[in-house]
Parts: structure tokens; C-alpha cells; sequence
């Protein structure tokens, strides 16, 4: 008889953005009429850069030719690649990141959602609340948590960021071994400082623990004293793992390319309190379970870091960055007190309502797509999260149609 794995009973039906999307689909087949603007789930809409579409472009044209056509890649990635990210997005910040610790792969959601399984199971997770829901999914179809009641799943420790810390989590009061974090956050938008940051390093230093350390949205930080990188901070190199991703930062959601950085340096215990680099266990699972990201993929993202590269990036993301500044600015103004929407794109708003009624209200008076905070948290309950990838005039249309519904 084949059996489940029943750990897979025990997560809500469904994904939370598929579960969105379900009910914007029903509505949308209820009103034919009514054009939705979708200010949901965080993907973009504007093309790729044009240095990616031509580097991609070249890249399917050596594709064509037998003298430089390409098989399998490394499973790690290209050299022209990491060379690049090395470069660009660590030593130009002083952090010592080199080519051969970064992993390069198909997205930050699995990166982040097949981290865990280098991890034994009995041990402790903090989580923040709210969450992005893969880093608790993961665990919980790993069989690392209890069942899920009240909200939460037994086992996990959640570490809550609400109004009271500004959003960013205090410590664990109890000792946890597998830390995540995502800044800037996702969902609330919120940013640490470096100050901050070294708190949680030094906290993994003195417990032996792990941060996981998600920073798909760096590439939206204009504040010069925020940190990009967990890198930026002593000692995270032998405590830190950091996932990155093109997707949100050269609108690569259907492209599809990102990173990991594993530093050589960074240690995990065996039973008997032995070190063992998490690179060497990592490069094992990657080359075991995946085979690289295409080469016209890869050679497009290298071109993020051209000189044009760079520039079209920055444009296209100080463009989200306006939506986000609009919509915080609007809400704001209808009396709604946010948070984020500077250094990220997402705006984090308190709707003092149930966070499903607030969604279906925009949805059904107004037509927009917010997400519901609650299906990030028990935390988010009460908020909603407004994302700025859309365009300058579907966000001012949505704005519009928020201030009469709520009116
Ligand atoms: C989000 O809306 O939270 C993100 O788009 C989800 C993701 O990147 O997978």
C-alpha cells in the first residue's frame, strides 16, 4: 500500500497565493465586466531590461550553432555569473564573498523551501510572524511542527513582529537553532539596521544556531545605512546563509534565476558536536537535485550587471518604488496608519478590520487585489499587504476606486 506522507495533512489546504487567486477568479467570473487590478502577489510587470533581452537573445542564438551550443552547465552555475555577483553584490559592500560559495538556481522560493532539509529533524526553528508562508510550509512537510492550532503550528517558535517593535522580532527567549529572516520584510516591508542585524549574527555565534536570511528585496533599498547584504555584518560569514533573487530585482518571476550564497566558512554539528561545512552539504543536494539554470537565463542575469544593466535596473525599480510611495501616501491619507513601501515594494497597512473582510471589500467594492495579512501570520492579522508591481496608472486607478469604496 503506498502511503502519504502525512506530515502534508497538516498544512492548510492550500497556498495561500493560489488560494487568492482562486477567489479573485470566482469574482472575476461573477463580474465579467469589472477589471481587477491586481496588487496581490509580488510580481512584476514590467519587461525585462533591455540588456537582459538582448544578452538572453545572443545567448539562444549560440544555442542554435554547433561551435557554441552548451549542454549541461555546472549544476552551480556559470563562472561569468558568480564572477559577476561576487563582485557587485558583495565585495563592492566589503563583504569577502567569493564565486565558488554561490549557488546559482531557479528561484529563492525553493532555495529558501529546500534549505531545511540539510537540518536534522529535532531542531528548534524560529519563524518570523508574519511570514512568508515557504519557510513554515517547508518545515511543517519536513515533519518538523506539531499540528496547526490556534493559528500556529505546535513546535515552531514565532517570533512576532508587530506595531509595538516596529516590526522587527526580538530575540528568542528560548534557544532555537534555525533562525529565518527577510529583510527588506516580506510582508510587512519593514527594514533592519545593521545594528540589528548584528544582534541576531551574535545571537547565532553564542547559540550555534543558523540564520536563513532572505534578501530578495535588497535591490529596493535606497536608504545608504541600511545593509544589503547579512555579509555586511562580522561574523555572519560562518553563521549566515543568503538567499537572493533576479526575480524581483530585474523582473525575473517568469524567467526564473537567483542565488544562494553558502560561505565556506559557515558551520553545522553533527550529533557529537563535530563542525561540518554547510557549503560542502549544500553543493551535495544542489548537484544531487538539480541540473543549472539555462544558459541563455544565466547570460541574461549577467547582464544585470553591465553598466546598461545597472542603469535600466534601477529605473524599473525606483519605478515600483513611486507605486510604493503612492500607495503609502494614499492610504495615509484615508486615515490608515503603513509601514514599508520605502525601501521595498510592498506596503504594510493596518486596516484595524479582519484581514479576509478588508480583502474582500476591496475586492468586491473596488476591485483590487490586496493580500490578506492573516494568511501570513497570526501576527498580520488586522492588515493587509498592498504590492507596488503594477503599473503608474492601475496604482492611481486603484487608489481612486479604494478612496470612494472606503468613502
Ligand atoms: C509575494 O507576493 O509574497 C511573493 O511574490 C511570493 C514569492 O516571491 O514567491
Amino acid at each position: 500500500m503506498i502511503l502519504i506522507n502525512e506530515h502534508y495533512l497538516k498544512l492548510k489546504s492550500s497556498y495561500l497565493f493560489a488560494d487568492i487567486a482562486r477567489r479573485v477568479t470566482s469574482f472575476q467570473e461573477k463580474h465579467p465586466d469589472m477589471e481587477i487590478i491586481k496588487l496581490g502577489i509580488g510580481d512584476v510587470t514590467l519587461p525585462l531590461p533591455k540588456a537582459c533581452l538582448e544578452a538572453m537573445h545572443k545567448a539562444v542564438d549560440e544555442m542554435g550553432k554547433s561551435e557554441t551550443f552548451r549542454g549541461y552547465g555546472p549544476e552551480q552555475g556559470y563562472a561569468f555569473l558568480r564572477e559577476k555577483i561576487a563582485e557587485f553584490d558583495f565585495q563592492a559592500r566589503g563583504a569577502q564573498i567569493e564565486p565558488d560559495e554561490i549557488f546559482i538556481s531557479d528561484g529563492a522560493k525553493c532555495d529558501t523551501g529546500n534549505f531545511q532539509e540539510l537540518f536534522a529533524q529535532n531542531i528548534t526553528i524560529a519563524v518570523p510572524d508574519p511570514v512568508y508562508p515557504v519557510y513554515v510550509d517547508t518545515n511543517v512537510m519536513a515533519g518538523r511542527t506539531g499540528s496547526f492550532t490556534n493559528g500556529r503550528y505546535e513546535g515552531l517558535v514565532y517570533l512576532e513582529s508587530t506595531k509595538e517593535n516596529n516590526f522587527i522580532p526580538e530575540l528568542p527567549k528560548t534557544p532555537v537553532d534555525l533562525i529565518y529572516l527577510c529583510f527588506p520584510n516580506n510582508p510587512t516591508g519593514a527594514t533592519i539596521t545593521k545594528e540589528e542585524l548584528k544582534k541576531w549574527v551574535d545571537y547565532a555565534h553564542e547559540h550555534k544556531a543558523l540564520i536563513l536570511f532572505d534578501a530578495a528585496y535588497e535591490a529596493f533599498i535606497r536608504d545608504e545605512d541600511l545593509p544589503h547584504s547579512i555579509y555586511e555584518i562580522d561574523g555572519a560569514k560562518e553563521v549566515a546563509i543568503e538567499f537572493r533573487s533576479y526575480s524581483k530585482t530585474a523582473g525575473f518571476t517568469g524567467t526564473r534565476c537567483a542565488y544562494t550564497v553558502v560561505p565556506k566558512a559557515c558551520m553545522a554539528y553533527d550529533q557529537s558536536g563535530k563542525k561540518h561545512p554547510v557549503h560542502e552539504l549544500w553543493n551535495r543536494r544542489h548537484t544531487t537535485k538539480f541540473n543549472g539554470v539555462s544558459y541563455p537565463v544565466q547570460k541574461a542575469a549577467e547582464a544585470v550587471y553591465s553598466p546598461e544593466g545597472q542603469e535600466q535596473v534601477k529605473t524599473n525599480i525606483d519605478y515600483y518604488l513611486e507605486n510604493a510611495r503612492k500607495i503609502r501616501t494614499q492610504m495615509q491619507k484615508l486615515g490608515f496608519t503603513c509601514v514599508g513601501g520605502e525601501n521595498s515594494p510592498y506596503v504594510w497597512i493596518d486596516g484595524q478590520m479582519d484581514s479576509w473582510e478588508f480583502f474582500d471589500l476591496l475586492l468586491n467594492k473596488a476591485g483590487v487585489v490586496c493580500t490578506p495579512g492573516a494568511g501570513f501570520g497570526k501576527c498580520g492579522q488586522g492588515f493587509i499587504r498592498i504590492s507596488a508591481f503594477n503599473s503608474h496608472e492601475n496604482v492611481e486607478e486603484a487608489m481612486r476606486r479604494i478612496e470612494k469604496a472606503l468613502g
